[in-house]
């Protein structure tokens, strides 16, 4: 299929170019490239090509004539959405929108969003799945279920909209966050040789391997329409559900010697327990390859070959909300987030 990936120069985007590539579909990236230098390692093979443009500015022409249009291009966690929330409205909710609205006219077929079990927001440790009621505790959490709502209401015959909520990403890809729980607790381990929480380990989070979003998106992708028409699919597995703590101490698995530390005491509000069999019912060809422990023993792995430095862990270009503020107080990119 000819397929339009928004965010291919992300965390997850990158590894998603790949795997799409890999998978013999044609795609073009689209992007505008906050954390385009931000790599970790080199890359294997050729990146798909990548229009460079913000999704507020992205016209009809730009999304003529593909079979889907994945979008993945937002500002992409909390912290970073509480920066200026109504900002974050502006392009996570009302980009998105907006995009999704460009597509139907267009006459693309497909559209795949990527949304968030962030939208789950609290629980008492009860597994939330995709019938049960949202309630999200940040502005970009609000924005995921908004999107959703709002593009859910543009499905018809001609156009079928997707929402994967995906759990929390780990592991190895080319442009790496150290923002993520579990990358964030094995740069800690490496570099420091304390694992420590930022808050007291008890909130829920479920986890999933990078490589496995992508899986699901292609999944997504390739499924016959009826399967996944309209439809929400949490992303991950039912088995990787864990406390914080319980991930700090996957960590101190992969690496041997280091202590576990609780943080300052600061509650998280965010803490949800979701159930995964949705998806291994309507898209057989899915499960997720990857554990939290085999992701922690691969970012061991890396992280001893390129010889991680503290400084390199706590760099701005692997902490999304840190590489912001730096464009906005270099002014390369002004207060609305456009590239000056
Ligand atoms: N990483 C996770 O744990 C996770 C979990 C659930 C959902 N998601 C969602 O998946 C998507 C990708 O996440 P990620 O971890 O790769 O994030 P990321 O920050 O690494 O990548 C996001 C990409 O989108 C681009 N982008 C941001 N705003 C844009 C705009 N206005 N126009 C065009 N491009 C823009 C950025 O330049 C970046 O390359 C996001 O929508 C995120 O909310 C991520």
């Amino acid at each position: 299929m000819k397929v339009l990936l928004t965010g291919i120069l992300g965390y997850i985007g990158a590894f998603m170019g790949e795997a799409l590539q890999e998978a013999h579909h044609r795609v073009t990236g689209l992007d505008t490239g906050y954390y385009a230098r931000s790599v970790l390692y080199d890359k294997r093979r050729a990146a798909p090509s990548v229009i460079h443009k913000d999704i507020r500015r992205v016209t009809e022409e730009d999304v003529t004539g593909y079979d889907a249009v994945l979008h993945l291009g937002e500002l992409s966690n909390d912290p970073l959405g509480q920066l200026d929330p109504t900002l974050t409205h502006q392009i996570n909710h009302a980009g998105s929108v907006g995009l999704a609205k460009l597509c139907k006219k267009a006459g693309v077929p497909r559209f795949i969003y990527s949304s968030s079990c962030s939208v789950y927001g609290t629980g008492n440790g009860e597994f939330k799945d995709e019938q049960s009621p949202v309630s999200p505790q940040t502005a970009y959490a609000e924005c995921k279920a908004r999107v959703e709502r709002e593009v859910a209401e543009l499905a018809d015959d001609r156009f079928s909209p997707t929402f994967l909520r995906n759990a929390t990403a780990f592991g190895l890809a080319p442009h790496f966050r150290f923002d993520l729980v579990l990358n964030n607790l094995s740069g800690l381990a490496a570099t420091t040789g304390e694992i420590r929480m930022s808050s007291d380990g008890s909130p829920w989070r479920p986890l999933v391997h990078v490589r496995d979003i992508c899986r699901a998106f292609v999944c997504a992708l390739e499924a016959p329409r009826e399967a996944v028409h309209n439809q929400v699919f949490n992303v991950g597995d039912t088995k990787e559900n864990y406390r914080v703590r319980e991930v700090a101490e996957i960590v101190a698995q992969a690496f041997p010697g280091c202590k576990i530390a609780t943080g300052n005491g600061d509650k998280d509000s965010r803490s949800y327990r979701v159930s995964f069999d949705k998806i291994r019912q309507a898209l057989p060809g899915f499960a997720c390859a990857m554990t939290a422990l085999d992701g922690a023993r691969e970012l061991k792995d890396i992280f001893d070959r390129i010889h991680l430095t503290r400084e390199l862990f706590e760099h701005r270009a692997f902490i999304r909300l840190k590489q912001i503020r730096h464009l906005l107080a270099t002014s390369q990119i002004d207060h609305q987030l456009f590239w000056n």
